[in-house]
């Protein structure tokens, strides 16, 4: 049975808002969803460490930190050192995947790893056991408000079943098109977490939409 928990993500806030954003979820939202974008590995720029550290003093609820960017190796561990609850890396740029997991988790916080649409994760297989969370992108990172791919679908399935096989405890993440009409498919392939920007803060009660996906994705 899937857990699903919902994290807003706030890209899709109002961007002169952040800290209301966040507290308009608060108690209704399991964790929040931070994309960091470095105009590199994305074509888009987007919060920072200093964000994570203000999001920290304006909400209770736990950071769930995406980083698309390059270089992750780098970067990644002042995200947990600055209170992120996960910090997120992609498959395609981390260089040192043992070492700089080992970073993430020696800072505090969990890790996940995130694959675009297009990069299979049966070559990740024997590296899973280092994360807390496999992040399946459902669509190509960058934007908010894209439409949900369904060819993503079976991977979600087939990712299900690596871990069930496996006895991994990893939280299966999607991110990208999530709303009240495609999260019912996502929690049948077996998503425990739901990332959700525009389907969030897009709604007049970004609180009640919450609510009202996490009964969708338990329906
Ligand atoms: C895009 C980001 C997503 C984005 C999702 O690369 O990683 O978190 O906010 O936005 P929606 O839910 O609008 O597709
Ligand atoms: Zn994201």
């Amino acid at each position: 049975m899937a857990i699903a928990q919902i994290y807003p993500s706030l890209l899709a806030a109002d961007f002169g808002r952040i800290a209301d954003a966040a507290r308009a979820v608060e108690g209704r939202a399991d964790w929040l969803h931070v994309d960091v974008m470095d105009y590199h590995f994305v074509p888009n720029l987007a919060f920072s460490g200093d964000t994570v550290t203000a999001l920290r003093a304006a909400t209770e609820t736990p950071l769930d930190c995406h980083l698309m960017i390059s270089d992750p190796d780098r970067w990644a561990p002042g995200f947990a050192e600055r209170g992120a609850a996960n910090v997120t890396i992609h498959a395609e740029a981390v260089e040192n995947l043992p070492r700089t997991t080992e970073a993430i988790r020696a800072a505090g916080a969990r890790t996940g790893l995130a694959v675009k649409p297009a990069t299979p994760v049966e070559g990740y297989a024997d590296d899973l056991h280092r994360f807390d969370l496999l992040l399946l992108m459902t669509i190509e990172p960058g934007f908010g408000g894209q439409t949900f791919m369904d060819s993503v679908l079976p991977k979600i399935q087939a990712a299900r079943r690596l871990l069930d096989q496996r006895g991994l405890d990893l939280w299966l993440q999607i991110d990208g098109g999530v709303n009240a009409e495609t999260i019912e498919r996502a929690a049948a392939a077996g998503v425990d977490v739901f990332v959700a920007g525009t389907a969030v803060y897009g709604l007049a009660d970004p609180g009640a939409a919450v609510e009202a996906l996490r009964a969708q994705a338990l329906r």
